[in-house]
Parts: structure tokens; C-alpha cells; sequence
């Protein structure tokens, strides 16, 4: 496995791999389901170039980012031992040199869910983002699911700029008792990651109310958000249920919605998301 710190090695390393490469951009301190998204990367490509770069563009000004976990080398070791070929790690000052003016934004779907409690910072991941892309020019991309809206405007952005690549949406890497798997896991207390599955415990109820026939999103959004506010240490962001496209909330459904919501404990901010299903 290289390592690559700067664009011109990554790119030199790029010019001696085979014409397929999959492309996981991370931001480190990994965990299996990033590790999934590499897995997916090297199979369905034969070759997998993962990124580590904690954005600064993409946090807000009283966001996490100076605390933002780092282990540089226990991420080495995951990436190396499922294969990975290349590790692109730049400093920030190479990625956003003095008078770096260039940005790229997608409209519309950003303004809303993380994007209206988190301002701009949809900005800096599709800028990020779209620099990656130039930098280590996959075939495929990689995205969990378990950034829905990301992953969405990472595909708005693909397809409106005709960028010449495949985005790939991996299903979300859950603990056994159905917290999503995220770096950010590791800020919670004892007491919070016992309550925390409750956000899984709210999509699966919104699974079972939408089984029973239920067709109102906002009575849907009401159960969910009865069962949270059981939980004391949970505080609720939002709790949506959207059109899985333009993410506008839903009244009344005819067709299975986005079901997701963000819920701090304490100084933590979760997020979860569930595509409601169809019982078979
Ligand atoms: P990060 O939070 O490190 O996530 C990197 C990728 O892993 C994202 O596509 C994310 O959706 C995916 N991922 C995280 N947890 C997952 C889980 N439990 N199951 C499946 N996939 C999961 O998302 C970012 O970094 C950044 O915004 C980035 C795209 C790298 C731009 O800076």
C-alpha cells in the first residue's frame, strides 16, 4: 500500500494504476463501515484509492472540527489489511492554499435537513469533493448510506456537471444493537450510547407504522418523536419524513419516503436515516 501526502504524488501515483480505480473519501478514524465502502471499492474495481481528510470547509465555526478524532495509524493498518492500494492524506494548506476562491454548491436540495441546521456546510463537501475527484480520477465513488442527503448531492453534483464517474451508494454498517457505525460514536458517555440506539428504535417504528398502513407523514413524525423524547438524554434537531428525491416534507404519502432525523446527546450530534420499505 502507498501513501501519497501531496496531490502531485497522488497524482503520479494515479498515472501508474490501471484504468479502474474505486475511490472511498473519508475523513479517517475508521471504523467497518468505512472499511465496507473500501471492501466494495477493491472487489468491484480491482483497485481502491481511500482518502483521509478532515475538511475544514465542511464544519461550521462552533463545530467539532479542531476535535474531530484522528488515528492516523490505526486507519493505516484497517486500510492496508483489506487491500487498499493507495492512501491520499494531504495537509489542509494543500488542499486550501492561501487564496483558494473557488467553490462548488449545489442548490436546492442543500438547503434543507443537515443542510438547514448545519449552514455552508454542504458547500465544502461538494467543493471537496469535486477536487478529490479531479486529484484521483476514479471510475466509481463510494458514499454510505448513512449520509443520505450527502450522498444524494454527491449524485445531483455528478450528474449536473457530467462528471465522468459512477457514484455508488453502499447500505449503512450498523452495532449490533442498530447504532449507526460513525467516528463520532467514540464522544458519547456510557449513560448517552446506551440511549443512543433510540434513533434506530424510531426508524424501525416509522418501518412498522408505514406497515400498518400509515400514510401521514406528520402523524409518523409525531410517534417518532414521543418515542425520543422517552429518552432523556436525547434532544431533538429535526425528525423529517421527506420525498426521497427533493427531500420536501411529506403529507400524505403514495409512495415509500426518507425517513431521517438528528438528535444530540449532549455535545454529540447523531444522525440516522431509513428508506421506508414496502412489506413484501
Ligand atoms: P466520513 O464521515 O468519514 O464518511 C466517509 C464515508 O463513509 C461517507 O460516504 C459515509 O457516508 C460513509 N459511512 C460513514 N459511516 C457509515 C456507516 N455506518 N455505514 C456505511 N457507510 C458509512 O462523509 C464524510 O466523511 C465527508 O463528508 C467526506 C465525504 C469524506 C467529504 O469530506
Amino acid at each position: 500500500m502507498k501513501i501519497a501526502k501531496t496531490i502531485a504524488e497522488m497524482k503520479e501515483l494515479r498515472r501508474q494504476m490501471p484504468q479502474k480505480v474505486g475511490f472511498v473519501p473519508t475523513m479517517g478514524y475508521l471504523h467497518e463501515g468505512h472499511i465496507t465502502l473500501v471492501r466494495l471499492a477493491k472487489s468491484e474495481n480491482g483497485a481502491a484509492v481511500v482518502s483521509i481528510f478532515v475538511n475544514p470547509t465542511q464544519f461550521g465555526p462552533k463545530e467539532d472540527f479542531e476535535k474531530y478524532p484522528r488515528n492516523t495509524e490505526r486507519d493505516i493498518a484497517m486500510l492496508s489489511a483489506v487491500g487498499t492500494d493507495v492512501v491520499f492524506m494531504p495537509e489542509p494548506k494543500e488542499m486550501y492554499p492561501p487564496k483558494f476562491n473557488s467553490w462548488v454548491t449545489v442548490e436546492g436540495i442543500t438547503e434543507r435537513l443537515e443542510g438547514a441546521s448545519r449552514p455552508g456546510h454542504f458547500r465544502g463537501v461538494t467543493t471537496v469533493v469535486n477536487k478529490l475527484f479531479n486529484i484521483v480520477e476514479p471510475t466509481k465513488a463510494y458514499f454510505g448510506q448513512k449520509d443520505a442527503q450527502q450522498a444524494l448531492v454527491i449524485q445531483k453534483m455528478v450528474a449536473d456537471l457530467n462528471m465522468n464517474l459512477q457514484v455508488v451508494v453502499v447500505p449503512t454498517v450498523r452495532e449490533p444493537d442498530g447504532l449507526a457505525m460513525s467516528s463520532r460514536n467514540i464522544y458519547l458517555s456510557t449513560e448517552e450510547r446506551r440511549g443512543a440506539p433510540v434513533l434506530w428504535k424510531s426508524l424501525e417504528l416509522a418501518q412498522k407504522l408505514w406497515n400498518n398502513g400509515q400514510r401521514n407523514g406528520e402523524q409518523i413524525r409525531r410517534e417518532m418523536i414521543d418515542l425520543i423524547e422517552d429518552e432523556p438524554l436525547a434532544r431533538i434537531d429535526y425528525v423529517s419524513v421527506a420525498d426521497t428525491e427533493s427531500l420536501h416534507e411529506l403529507k400524505e404519502m403514495k409512495r415509500p419516503p426518507l425517513v431521517s432525523l438528528a438528535v444530540w446527546f449532549g455535545k454529540t450530534r447523531l444522525i440516522d436515516n431509513k428508506v421506508l420499505e414496502d412489506p413484501a
